[in-house]
């Protein structure tokens, strides 16, 4: 079946007014915006993109490994579409190690989350230190990170001084509210869909490997991964797809550019179809591998009766799904199914458990992994390493609420992409961290089940295997071939945080292209695990911890619990 998708002129995104140069005004707080970076380098590619950057690792900051090289900085594709990247040299071997994309989901969450949190060189302290992570995925990759889609993180159309509104989060400007620092101003109707993402995602890839052999001259390997996250079960399906096809242009002359030889796409903890993913979440809240229930029988049934009554959830996801999701109504009724869905199914335990979103064995209330990274970097030394003048957010709302209005949330094409993908030889890994509400493994391990492709039979038969580091048991895994699902015991949403060790040797098996259960053998098409076919492990009951605020500091209250801040995003990052 062929979906089809709105893919709004990229020219739109290039040449859609010149930017404003941004003219600090003497009456601003001078100390809270930020200064111009010092000493920024600039490369302009062979087709006409530069990249301003700066090298951190070298001013202490993050990569501190001798010898490993890290750039920071901007792909510039026009005057109004600026790209935050951070490229990190493999510890192992630059030169030769493939190339991998990291990107968090959101939709409007930043890369910097999995680098900082997750699979990153380093962490931050609370004394605003970085420290190395010795299980960083660059232990055997380089590592790219991309703040996406613009105006995301330090990525920006334009940028001026104002502030978040905080209620909505959306930019406010010098004569609307104080000034606090420097944001992104985007129109974040531009790009709000996933497939729109994936277009400006290529360009973007696309300039920076164009001027790769100017910035890490070393770094040869055309061999890609692009691995991400949550809401990233869109975005990878969708980017990598796209990507493919344009492969395939660019191999037949037809356009010009630089292929990427598609390796892995890895999917942590991802939402990639939800009308098969729904129904889970009232499962889960109630009834999971912990013993804990996270919701009392009122609000399951509540929750059961939403999912499924007559012009309930999945009516109304399928009701969108007979649309081709381009007109303002079309959108509409998409977006009308996932507010339904979210407020009324997903919602429930997050609004009413006294358990984490993210980990359920966690309090509501409780922030994990900590988050001092987010403070670290709207440091004014840091920014300036960091070769930005903006300051920093982690999410933006504008894009989440953009996406959530389109409808993308629903859309049903993600798994098509990945049975496309599948039947191409990509590999293709999901894994799940099995205390994670939000997108939780039960979900996770039916959408596995439900993907048709030309090994389906094959994939549903093979049993789970233990998933073994050095004799440990840190999961099961179900593999066919090019296709795995793996549940990792004892991991909230963002796995590495929580498995790390375990993280990056799933991460080295599957782009080395070894079997995932153990690592020892190289893949086959036909290989296959052998088990039962269910996962069955269950951990010890969790009692509700106590609030904790970071190191003994009052408590982070998530506010939106709170009735203050109703329209904060859930964003799945
Ligand atoms: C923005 O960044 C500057 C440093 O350049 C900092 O002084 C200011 O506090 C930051 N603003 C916010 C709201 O974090
Ligand atoms: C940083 O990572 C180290 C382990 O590498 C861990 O012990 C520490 O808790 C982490 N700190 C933060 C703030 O995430
Ligand atoms: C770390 O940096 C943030 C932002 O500048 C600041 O608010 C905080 O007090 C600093 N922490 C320490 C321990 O210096
Ligand atoms: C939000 O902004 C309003 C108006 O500027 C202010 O009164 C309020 O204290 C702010 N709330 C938070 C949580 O910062
Ligand atoms: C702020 O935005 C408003 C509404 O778009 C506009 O009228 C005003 O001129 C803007 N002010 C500045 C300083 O850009
Ligand atoms: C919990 O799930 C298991 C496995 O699906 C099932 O056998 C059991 O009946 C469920 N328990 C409840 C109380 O729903
Ligand atoms: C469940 O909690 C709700 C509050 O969210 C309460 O109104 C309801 O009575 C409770 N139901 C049961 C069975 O405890
Ligand atoms: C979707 O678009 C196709 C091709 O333009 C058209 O034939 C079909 O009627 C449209 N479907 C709906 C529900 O509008
Ligand atoms: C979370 O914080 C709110 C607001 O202070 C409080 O009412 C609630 O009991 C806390 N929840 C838990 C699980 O600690
Ligand atoms: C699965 O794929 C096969 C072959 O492409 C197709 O015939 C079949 O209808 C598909 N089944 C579902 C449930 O989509
Ligand atoms: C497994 O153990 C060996 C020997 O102790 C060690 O060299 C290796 O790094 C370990 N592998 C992992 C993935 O921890
Ligand atoms: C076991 O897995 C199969 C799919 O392989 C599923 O249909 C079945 O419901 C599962 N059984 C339990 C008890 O979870």
């Amino acid at each position: 079946m062929v979906f089809i998708r709105k893919i709004r002129c990229l020219a739109l995104l290039l040449f859609a007014g010149v930017a404003s140069s941004f003219i600090p005004s003497q009456s601003l707080t001078k100390r809270q915006i930020p200064k111009s970076p010092a000493n920024v380098k600039t490369i302009t590619s062979p087709s006409g993109v530069t990249i301003r950057y700066k090298e951190p690792g070298k001013q202490g900051i993050c990569e501190t490994t001798p010898g490993v090289n890290s750039y920071s900085g901007y792909i510039d594709l026009s005057p109004t579409s600026h790209s935050f990247f951070w490229f990190f040299e493999s510890r192992r071997d630059p030169a030769n190690d493939q190339i991998t994309l990291w990107l968090n989901g959101g939709p409007g969450s930043d890369a910097l989350i999995g680098l900082f949190s997750e699979l990153g060189p380093c962490n931050v302290t609370k004394a605003n230190q970085t420290q190395l992570n010795p299980y960083s995925w660059n232990e055997v990759s380089n590592l790219l990170f991309i703040s996406q889609p613009v105006g995301v993180g330090f990525s920006y159309a334009e940028q001026a001084p104002g502030s978040l509104n905080n209620e909505t989060g959306e930019y406010k400007n010098s004569s609307q509210a104080p000034v606090e620092g420097v944001y992104p101003v985007i129109d974040p109707e531009l790009v709000d869909t996933t497939d729109l993402a994936a277009v400006s995602a290529w360009h973007v890839l696309q300039g920076f490997y164009s001027a790769l052999p100017q910035l890490a001259s070393n770094v040869k390997s055309k061999e890609f991964n692009l691995w991400t996250e949550s809401y990233g079960g869109h975005y990878g399906p969708s980017f990598f797809q796209y990507f493919y096809e344009h492969n395939q242009k660019i191999a037949k002359g037809e356009e010009a550019g630089i292929q990427l030889q598609l390796n892995t796409l890895g999917i942590g903890n991802g939402v990639i179809d939800e009308l098969i993913q729904m129904p889970y979440y009232p499962e889960f809240a109630v009834n999971n591998t912990y013993g804990i229930k996270g919701i009392n029988d009122t609000e399951y049934a509540f929750a059961k009766f939403a999912l499924n009554r007559r012009g309930g959830c999945i009516d109304q996801i399928a009701a969108c799904r007979k649309t081709n999701y381009t007109t303002p109504t079309e959108r509409a009724i998409c977006a009308q199914a996932s507010n339904m869905c979210r407020d009324n199914v997903e919602g429930i335990y997050e609004a009413l458990s006294d358990r984490n979103t993210y980990d359920v064995r966690e309090n509501s209330n409780n922030t994990v992994p900590p988050e001092y990274w987010k403070k670290y970097l709207n440091r004014a030394e840091v920014q300036d390493a960091l070769g930005v003048a903006a300051n920093y957010s982690s999410g933006n709302s504008e894009i989440y609420y953009a996406f959530q209005a389109s409808g993308d949330f629903v859309y049903p094409s993600f798994v098509k992409d990945m049975e496309m993908l599948l039947d191409q030889g990509v590999r293709v890994i999901l894994y799940y961290g099995d205390a994670d509400y939000i997108c939780n493994w039960f979900g996770g391990e039916a959408l596995s089940l439900a993907v048709n492709y030309t090994h389906a039979t094959q994939f549903r038969s093979s049993g789970y295997a233990p998933f073994l580091v050095n004799g440990t048991d840190y999961g099961a895994v179900r593999q066919y071939g090019n296709f795995s699902f793996v549940r990792v015991y004892e991991a909230g949403h963002l796995v590495p945080y929580y498995q790390p060790l375990a993280s990056l040797e799933l991460f080295r098996r599957a782009i080395e292209g070894r079997d995932m259960a153990t690592g020892e053998m190289m893949l086959r098409d036909d290989l296959s695990t052998t088990g039962p076919p269910n996962s069955t492990r269950t951990e010890p009951f969790v009692p509700l911890p106590k609030e904790t605020g970071e190191d003994g500091e009052p408590p982070k209250r998530l506010v939106w619990r709170e009735g203050e801040r109703k329209a904060e995003p859930r964003f799945a990052f």
